[in-house]
């Protein structure tokens, strides 16, 4: 049986009352957010020297439990530090999820690292932990030097960098099992997962490195922004030293021991994001109930919506529907868009894009259920209401 749209249509009308135009995800600001940027501004410390940095970094450790924090100008920067600062570069392979925002694969760019895409799997809809140890365990071999190499290209295999999707728990703690065997450093792309738990502990915080983004879109913002997290504290302060430029503290002199980054995050954006931690447990209770409702709602029309694994807290930083293929998919995108919804199909997978997958396509092998979710998923407005 076909899904109806325009009972789906007017569901997210009935969440979302009372407007023409329905965004997939917008922030929410109040008093306290103005009062602080009006303190920050009235401070006149606007950049990366004032307080506000630090205070917003060990909010976040507080509430993630992450040992330490470097707030960076945004995701992407968090991501492109992390990989850098764990020696990622030419010549080097990072396995990582085809399903994801072009941020993650941009970032192994940047390193002059090629990615490798491995499939995700039913349910967390992230980096699959069974197809990771059988890729380890078939695809690579170790050298005479004990490097680990992909067998096909030769490049080492230096990273692996799961995202979770949609905010949802990836296995991490399977994931992590699989690298430590193997030896090689686990990176989280836990962008869209700030508020997401599994067994108790935060997305981010299991790896050596994970990172968050406060971009407008996210469950909280900074306008832009980025963090890595980290239980390393020399590799917490690698991370700082390189995204202010690698400058040696010096009351001065510009004394600068290598090349770095202007990747520090400014404290007018940590003001913002300090006044929006203090909502974070009244987004994650309104995210929750729309989502519930979302789940509900599709249950009894017999279609699948995401939906929480079991054992943990899902932020549901979006809600998704899956259609019966892709010619519903796309109708259906046609249909709630002409109504004003902000719908949207799942990232086209990055295999799939032309700079991201091109030079390295004769190594790709199938990705299914990558495949499955970009040609039926749509991800629908998600936004909290406060
Ligand atoms: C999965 C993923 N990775 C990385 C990023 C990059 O974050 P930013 O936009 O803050 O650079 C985003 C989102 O924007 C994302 O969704």
């Amino acid at each position: 049986m076909p899904t109806p749209f325009e009972p789906i249509v007017r569901f997210i009308r009935e969440i979302y009352p009372n407007r023409e135009l329905i965004p997939l995800h917008e922030p929410v600001f109040g008093h306290e957010e103005e009062e602080a940027l009006l303190a920050c501004l009235r401070s006149t410390h606007v950049a990366s020297t004032g307080l506000e940095v630090a205070a917003f970094e060990e909010t976040v450790c507080r509430y993630t439990g992450s040992p330490y924090a470097v707030a960076t100008v945004n995701g992407t920067a968090a991501l492109h530090l992390a990989l850098h600062a764990l020696g990622i570069g030419p010549g080097d392979l990072v396995l990582t999820q085809a399903l994801t925002f072009a941020a993650t694969v941009n970032a192994i760019r940047y390193t002059g690292a090629i990615p490798r895409y491995l499939d995700i799997e039913a349910g967390t809809w992230a980096f699959s932990p069974a197809h990771l140890d059988e890729w380890l365990r078939h695809r690579s071999f170790r050298d005479t030097e004990g490097t680990l190499r992909e067998k096909s290209s030769g490049l080492r295999v230096a990273a692996c960098l799961p995202v979770h999707t949609f905010g949802l728990p990836a296995q991490t703690g399977q994931i992590l099992d699989c690298c430590n065997a193997f030896g090689i450093p686990l990176v989280e792309d836990a962008a869209e997962a700030l508020g997401t738990f599994r067994e108790g502990k935060h997305a981010g915080t299991l790896g050596v490195a994970g990172v968050l983004s406060f971009n407008g879109n996210k469950i909280i913002t900074t306008g832009g922004g980025g963090m890595v997290l980290t239980h390393d504290e020399a590799l917490a302060l690698r991370l700082r030293h390189l995204s202010t430029q690698s400058k040696q503290p010096h009351r001065w002199e510009y004394i600068h021991d290598g090349t770095g980054f202007n990747y520090r995050m400014p404290n007018i954006n940590a003001a913002l994001g300090l006044a929006q931690m203090a909502g974070m447990q009244a987004r994650l209770d309104s995210k929750r109930a729309v989502g519930a409702r979302y789940r509900t709602f599709f249950r009894e029309l017999g279609a699948q919506a995401l939906e929480e694994p079991e054992g943990c807290q899902w932020n549901h930083w979006l809600n998704g529907v899956f259609f019966r293929d892709r010619s519903e998919r796309d109708a259906f995108l046609e249909y709630a868009t002409r109504a004003q919804l902000g719908v949207r199909p799942s990232w086209q997978p990055m295999h799939l894009q032309e700079h991201a997958g091109a030079p390295e396509r004769q190594y790709q092998e199938p990705l299914p259920v990558t495949m499955d979710v970009y040609e039926r998923l749509v991800n629908l407005p998600s936004s909290p209401i406060l």
